[in-house]
């Protein structure tokens, strides 16, 4: 495949671009109602499994926005399911793993045997997806982190408060390290096989990191995603790192080597910028509620995020975590003209 000249992967490299490139964190899913159609034939369980509905729904925001780049439809916690223990989606009540790993002996019952082979669906996916865009369009492929995923693993459900996860954290530190070291050498496996495959970037999703005390954050999760980095740099594809949680977790993954960091829409990006900036493209970080409001105001929050860079590449816009499923279509048609009218004009007038 001859090297394509995309915004998205040319904005990572900090080449120049002649407007900044956009796409959306969750941008396939509920908010869309031809993905709801989908959904009402299919369990979403079946829609991940199913490398043909995989495909149609990855394609659907594609279609209907012009994205910068499509992300592979899947979910992050394909990998638990994978390692063997049992996933479900409850209706209302979202993922459950069982039964929950809080002992060695749930940590032993976990194998990494055929991991690749197991999730051959992603697999297939994303070369049927890369094959459908046609070169039109990059493809990313992701992962959970492993911290991320060991509080789904470890708490079997979304909580509040990540009880079990602390507790463990704090009463057993060597169990929760090995849980981690194996999900590490998963999120590795799984994300070469997507590269593989034909991702043309990784987005490491780290959701919870955030929940760490700062100096507990890199030992617990930034090393990890740090050796995930390091692992896969012979295969010269970007890494993206997405944490949820603030500049101080910024400042330490600024030595991850990622090409380049996602930001949460908490953290100023401008601040962002003149702390990581200058060794990482940035990703974000228009707040996901902003798509609520009225026009104007979407207008002036977008005109805020993109001033950050102004002409300057190394930037891809994007929500500062995922779209919420309530959000009107128009909005979100209204926010992807609008970046790609107003990072034209920031772009020409002093490039
Ligand atoms: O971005 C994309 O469009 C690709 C698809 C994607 C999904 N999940 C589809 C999904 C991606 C990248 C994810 C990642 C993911 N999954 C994360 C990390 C990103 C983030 O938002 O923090 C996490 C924590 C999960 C785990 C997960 N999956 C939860 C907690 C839930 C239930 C809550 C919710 O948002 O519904 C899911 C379900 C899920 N994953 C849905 C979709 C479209 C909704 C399922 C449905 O159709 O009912």
């Amino acid at each position: 495949m001859p090297d394509q000249n995309f915004l998205y992967l040319n904005a990572i490299q900090k080449k120049p671009v002649e407007r900044t490139p956009i796409w959306i964190m969750r941008q396939a899913g509920r908010y869309l109602p031809e993905y709801l159609k989908v959904r009402d034939k299919y369990d979403f369980i079946t829609v991940c499994k199913t490398p043909e509905l995989a495909t149609e729904v990855t394609l659907q925001p594609i279609r209907r926005f012009g994205f910068d780049a499509a992300i592979l439809f899947s979910d992050i916690l394909v990998i638990p399911d994978a390692l063997g223990q049992k996933l479900e989606f409850l209706k209302d009540h979202g993922p459950k793993l069982s039964p929950q790993i809080l002992q060695d002996k749930d940590i032993t019952t976990l194998s990494l045997n055929g991991l690749e082979e197991k999730l051959s669906y992603v697999a297939n996916a994303i070369k049927m997806v890369r094959s459908e865009l046609d070169g039109k369009t990059p493809l990313i492929g992701f992962s959970g982190s492993p911290f991320t995923l060991a509080t789904y693993m470890i708490e079997g459900k979304p909580t509040r408060n990540f009880k079990h996860i602390k507790q463990m954290l704090y009463s057993n530190p060597e169990r929760l390290t090995k849980l981690l070291e194996m999900l590490t050498t998963a999120v590795t496996r799984y994300l070469k096989m997507q590269i593989e495959a034909g991702a043309q970037a990784v987005q490491v999703f780290d959701t919870w990191g955030g929940i760490l005390p700062t100096h507990l954050y890199g030992l617990f999760s930034a090393h990890f995603m740090k050796q995930i980095v390091k692992d896969l740099k012979p295969y010269n594809v970007p890494v993206v790192l997405f944490s949820k949680g603030g500049i101080d977790l910024l400042g330490q993954l600024a030595n991850s080597g990622a090409a380049m960091l996602g930001v949460d829409w908490m953290t100023d990006l401008a601040e962002a910028r003149q702390k990581v900036g200058h060794v990482s493209a940035l990703q974000g970080n228009l707040d996901p509620t902003v798509l609520y409001g009225k026009k104007e105001i979407i207008r002036q929050e977008i005109t805020k995020v993109l001033n950050v860079f102004g002409a300057d590449s190394g930037h891809v816009f994007n929500l500062g975590h995922g779209i919420l499923p309530d959000i009107p279509i128009e909005n979100v048609e209204f926010l992807v003209e609008e970046v790609k009218n107003q990072s034209i004009k920031l772009h020409s007038k002093i490039g």
